[in-house]
């Protein structure tokens, strides 16, 4: 990418063999709902929805816009929007035929009459809230509209779902969830409803807790080749993410010179500084100020100053070999021995890996690897061919 100031490479080979991986781990008949939403996390949903379209069953998204935005692609594979939606917006699931997580009465009876209007049939889901303290319903509430709209003209209940707050901390709780979860939908049963696919594991829970895995499991940390605890991470997933950059600028700073906006580092020695162009404006954390580090000449140096909204700047003061620009800088991922995580990145930031990646934006084109060769590159220009950056 020697012609672009920054990038994204995304290994759609690595998403792969992370599906892969997956579903060795769960038995043959379990289904997989891959969560692309928030763009997949910042990797492009349609591209990584594309990629993984052959190996999972179902997508999760958390918009309309993002459910039409994969129909528009060309995804074929049923998608679930699975936070709660407007009831205007209930015209625009049912043109469409997606999928919609239900959490009231009122929802329920607007969605089947819209759907029946139509002469169509809309899948729902429900979440039970077993201790998200989030989305869904309580257990006594969820018997309600269930049973009143599972008897609805026009929808057909299709799914039932709860969700983990510390799946990847505390499987005490977790497991406590599950029987929670098993009480609920026996209740069901004895109330004669027919129980539709259960599902209730995300990243965290599906390598702890096998209990979870039910009738599908809902990762997507996991897909995106990270655990939410880094610790934890098995070995074989891999990030299918890494972020580069390039040098644009290296200046001499004498010693007893300030840096950056807020004048909060002060040169010690004669510097030579590095201009990164990545800012907070790319999604690259402003509480990296003073504390992140990146690699260069395969080398970690330290971030000097304050992370602007276009540029941060490094000290190349200790690399051995004199740096030019245009030499790569990495950002996440690695180079020659050195290697930087999104979990520390994520540490540095004091926040969690989600907000890192959801939050890259984007300013920071995306190019799609596979067999080791661009496949697509996407930027604020759209998406482009290969030929134009190569
Ligand atoms: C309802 C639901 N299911 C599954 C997921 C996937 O979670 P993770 O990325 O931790 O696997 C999310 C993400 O926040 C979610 O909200």
């Amino acid at each position: 990418m020697e012609k672009l100031p920054t990038w994204l490479e995304i290994n759609l080979d690595a998403l792969e063999s992370n599906i892969k991986l997956l579903r060795n781990w769960i038995d043959p008949e379990v289904k997989i709902l891959h969560t692309v939403k928030a763009d997949a996390y910042g990797h492009g949903a349609v591209q990584v929805a594309q990629a993984a379209e052959k190996w999972v069953d179902m997508f999760g998204v958390a918009t309309v816009d993002e459910a039409l935005e994969l129909q528009a692609s060309g995804i074929r594979t049923p998608i679930l929007v699975l936070s709660p939606i407007l009831e205007k917006e209930i015209p625009r699931i049912v043109n469409a035929g997606f999928a919609v997580t239900l959490s009231s009465s009122s929802f329920a009876r607007r969605l089947s009459r819209c759907a029946s209007e139509r002469s169509s049939c809309i899948d729902f889901h429900v979440e039970v809230d077993t201790g998200m303290g989030r989305t869904g319903m309580l257990p006594d509430e969820a018997k309600e509209v269930i049973e009143e709209a599972a008897s609805l003209p026009g929808i057909h209940f299709s799914g039932l779902y709860t969700h983990f707050p510390v799946s990847d901390t505390d499987p005490t709780f977790s497991v406590e969830q599950v029987e929670r979860f098993h009480a609920f939908i026996d209740d069901l049963k004895a109330r004669g409803v027919d129980i539709p696919i259960l599902h209730s594991a995300n990243s965290g829970a599906i390598p702890a807790i096998p209990e979870s895995h039910m009738q599908m499991v809902r990762p997507g940390l996991l897909l995106y080749g990270y655990f939410p605890s880094e610790w934890k991470t098995p070995v074989s997933i891999l990030p299918i993410m890494s972020w580069y950059s390039r040098l644009v600028q290296i200046r001499r700073i004498p010693a007893g010179n300030t840096i950056s906006y807020g004048r909060t580092y002060t040169t010690q020695r004669d510097t030579l500084m590095g201009i990164v162009p990545v800012g907070y404006g790319h999604g690259y954390p402003f509480r990296l100020s003073n504390t992140g580090e990146m690699i260069i000449h395969g080398k970690r140096v330290p971030i000097i100053g304050r992370v602007t909204m276009d540029m941060t700047m490094v000290d190349l003061t200790d690399l051995m070999e004199k740096p030019d620009e245009g030499d790569e800088v990495v950002l996440i991922g690695k180079q020659g021995a050195a290697s930087i995580s999104l979990h520390e990145v994520a540490g540095w930031a004091n926040t969690i890996p989600y907000e890192i990646l959801c939050g890259i934006s984007k300013r920071v084109p995306r190019t799609y690897f596979k067999h080791g060769k661009v496949e697509t590159y996407k930027s604020l220009l759209g998406v482009l061919p290969n030929y134009l950056i190569a």
